[in-house]
């Protein structure tokens, strides 16, 4: 019997236990961590260009830079968030972009929320819509940096972008060309190894272009290798030539004892010829 007690001491304590470990981290924080990683970002790209980053120009009065300012209500004095009631808050209800009481925002149409983005406004008025502080977002920031990067995608350096959110944005290791291993891919024949990659994967409805001749060939190479015409003794002279344009084009010389190649690159000069 005594042990029997034991046993539904330690359920009761198990349960109550894990009732509050549930009730610490799941409301609350959940919408901190969901503020950190979607919302504050998402208002920052979509809606801080008009409400806010101009502290002097704030359109319809609403300041989303902060909880206080989403309370606080726009023109209509109404507050843009109904903790818990997502489809009573102007903020949510403006965005769905669906609704009689509130204009479509952001305004344009191409800048509309996509529908995972506004799940995330969605569960983070659901959950309780916390707004965590400066120092609390930087340490749920670093707490989860490396499992987010893994979820995201791995960073590119890029050239950057206007905003910070398309300049850092990650990558799918799966959809980088560069990530992918090398293959050597099979070409059967002599024919150059470009014009049959190009035919495999020509869309449907385009066809190639007819080979060029030789005297276009020229044409194009010397234009492209020096900006000018070819002489007329350098036309007759490739024209003539019975050899492979790749190999008749490379003593050609000019006048002055330069070379027509020069010191371009020769894929572009075998692009022209071959
Ligand atoms: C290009 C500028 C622009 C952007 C971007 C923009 N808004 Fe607005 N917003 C306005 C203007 C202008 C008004 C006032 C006129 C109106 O309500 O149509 C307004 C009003 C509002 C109001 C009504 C405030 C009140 O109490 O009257 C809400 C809510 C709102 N915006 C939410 C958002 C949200 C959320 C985003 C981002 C997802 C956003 N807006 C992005 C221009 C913008």
């Amino acid at each position: 019997m005594q042990s029997l007690f034991l046993i539904f001491t330690v359920f009761i304590a198990a349960i109550t236990c894990n009732n509050t470990s549930y009730g610490q981290q799941s409301t609350p924080i959940d919408s901190e961590i969901l503020f950190v990683r979607r919302i504050a970002p998402l208002l920052r790209e979509k809606c801080l260009g008009c409400h806010g980053n101009n502290p002097q120009e704030i359109e319809g009065s609403l300041d989303v830079r902060s909880l206080a300012g989403l309370f606080a209500g726009g023109d209509s004095s109404e507050p843009s968030i109904v903790t818990g009631k997502p489809d009573k808050s102007p903020l949510y209800l403006a965005a769905t972009r669906n609704s009689d009481d509130w204009s479509e925002m952001p305004p344009k149409e191409a800048e509309q929320l996509s529908a995972e983005q506004l799940t995330w406004l969605r569960e983070w008025i659901t959950s309780g819509a916390q707004w965590p502080s400066k120092p609390q977002q930087e340490t749920i920031q670093k707490k989860f940096a490396e499992a987010w990067s893994l979820e995201d995608g791995i960073p590119v350096g890029t050239s950057g972008g206007l905003s910070p959110e398309w300049t850092d944005r990650k990558y799918d290791p799966a959809g980088l060309w560069a990530y992918q291993p090398v293959t050597k891919v099979a070409i059967k024949g002599t024919r150059n190894p470009i014009d049959v990659l190009i035919e495999q994967e020509l869309p449907t409805g385009l066809t190639l272009a007819p080979r060029a001749d030789r005297r276009t060939l020229i044409r194009r190479a010397t234009f492209d290798l020096t900006g000018l015409p070819p002489l007329p003794q350098e036309v007759e002279a490739f024209v003539n030539d019975a050899s492979r344009p790749f190999i008749s084009f490379t003593p050609l010389r000019r006048a002055n004892g330069t070379t027509l190649v020069g010191c371009r690159p020769l894929c572009r000069f075998i692009r022209f010829c071959e």
